[in-house]
C-alpha cells in the first residue's frame, strides 16, 4: 500500500443549473465525507445529484456553493488552469459511457494518459501491461475495446483511471452497461483496488445489487444526503432508494439535440486526432470534456426518464 490515502470531504454543497427558462437545485447542502481505502457508494433515484456531486468533487463542474476538500486541495478555490492539472494528478474517472478510443487496442487506451503525463515510450508500455495486469486483462492487450466484452471494456477503463495513479477514484454508474455477474466483478475489483492501494473510491449507482458490496453506501434524495447505511442493512431488508423519473417533456428534445452535435464534435476531434491535425494532449483534453460533457447530457435525459 505505502501511501496514506486522501481524504475527500465536502461541506454545504451546493449546486444550481441554470438554463433558459428555469433552474434547477441539483445539490442542496451535502455534507459528506469520504475515506481512503474505502469504496463509499452514493446511491439515490434518477435526478438526485449524484453525478453532479462526483463531478464536483472531479473538479469537471464548478459549485454555486459549499467546500470541496480533496486532501490538501481545496477544490472549490482552483482557477480553471489549476483545476485541469488536479483533475490530471489527483483524480482518475470511470463513466458508465466507456472512456475507450475505438481506434486504439486496449494496451493503446492505456498508455494514452501515461504518455499525457510524460512517460516515454517503452516506459508506458510497461506501465499499461502492468495495469493490464492489474484489473486482470492483461492477455486481451491487443485487442481493439469492440472486441471486448463490455466488462472486459470496463477493465480498461479501471486500468486508464489508475493510469497516473491517482488518490482518487470517481465512478458513475461504472456498472450500468454490465449484466449482474460482470457488475460485482467490477465493483468487487474497486473494492479490491481500494484496499490494497488506498485509493478513495466513490461510486455513483442507483443498483443495490452493487450497494450491497461496497464498504459504505450514502443515500442521496432529493439533493440531500438521507442517511448512511452500511451494506449488511441492505442485505437485511432496509429499503434503498427507489428510482423516479421526473416527467418533463419538451426540455429533452432540446437536450438530445444538444448530444448529437456533441457526439459530432467527438467524431470530429477524433478525425482530426488521426489525421495528425491535434496532438495527443489536446486530443485527451477535449475528448474528457466532451465525455464529461456527453454524461452530464445523457444523466439529464435519464432523469427525466426519456434516455
Ligand atoms: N447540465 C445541467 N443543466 C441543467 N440541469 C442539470 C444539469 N445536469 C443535471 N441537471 C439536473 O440536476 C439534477 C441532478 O442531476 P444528476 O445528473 O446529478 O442526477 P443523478 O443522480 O446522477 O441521476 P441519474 O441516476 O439519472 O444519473 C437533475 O434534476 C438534473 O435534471
Ligand atoms: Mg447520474
Amino acid at each position: 500500500m505505502g501511501d496514506e490515502g486522501i481524504l475527500v470531504k465536502v461541506k454545504d454543497l451546493v449546486k444550481i443549473y441554470k438554463y433558459k427558462g428555469g433552474e434547477v437545485q441539483a445539490l442542496r447542502g451535502v455534507t459528506a465525507s469520504f475515506p481512503s481505502g474505502k469504496v463509499t457508494c452514493v446511491m439515490g433515484p434518477s435526478g438526485s445529484g449524484k453525478t453532479t456531486l462526483l463531478n464536483l468533487i472531479g473538479g469537471i463542474d464548478i459549485p454555486t456553493g459549499g467546500e470541496i476538500f480533496v486532501g490538501d486541495v481545496k477544490v472549490d478555490e482552483l482557477s480553471s488552469d489549476a483545476l485541469d492539472e488536479f483533475r490530471l494528478k489527483y483524480v482518475g474517472f470511470i463513466f458508465q459511457a466507456l472512456n475507450l478510443v475505438p481506434t486504439l487496442t486496449a494496451l493503446e487506451n492505456v498508455e494514452l494518459p501515461l504518455m499525457i503525463s510524460g512517460a516515454k515510450g517503452k516506459e508506458a508500455r510497461k506501465k499499461a501491461l502492468h495495469l493490464l495486469d492489474v484489473v486482470g486483462i492483461k492477455d486481451k492487450a491487443s485487442r481493439y475495446p469492440e472486441e471486448l466484452s463490455g466488462g472486459e471494456q470496463q477493465r480498461v477503463a479501471i486500468a486508464i483511471a489508475l493510469a497516473n495513479n491517482p488518490p482518487v477514484i470517481l465512478a458513475d454508474e461504472p456498472t450500468a452497461e454490465l449484466d449482474s455477474v460482470n457488475a460485482l466483478n467490477i465493483v468487487k475489483l474497486l473494492v479490491k483496488l481500494a484496499k490494497e492501494l488506498g485509493k478513495t473510491i466513490i461510486l455513483a449507482t442507483h443498483d443495490p445489487r452493487v450497494a450491497v458490496k461496497v464498504d459504505r453506501i450514502l443515500r442521496i434524495e432529493d439533493g440531500k444526503i438521507t442517511g448512511e447505511f452500511r451494506p449488511i442493512d441492505l442485505e437485511r431488508g432496509a429499503t434503498p432508494p427507489e428510482s423516479s423519473g421526473l416527467p418533463q417533456v419538451k426540455l429533452s428534445e432540446l437536450i438530445k439535440m444538444r448530444l448529437s452535435i456533441v457526439e459530432e464534435e467527438m467524431n470530429d476531434l477524433e478525425t482530426r486526432f488521426r489525421s495528425g491535425e491535434i496532438g495527443v494532449e489536446e486530443f485527451h483534453n477535449k475528448l474528457t470534456k466532451l465525455k464529461a460533457m456527453q454524461e452530464a447530457l445523457k444523466d439529464l435525459l435519464t432523469s427525466l426518464g426519456t434516455s
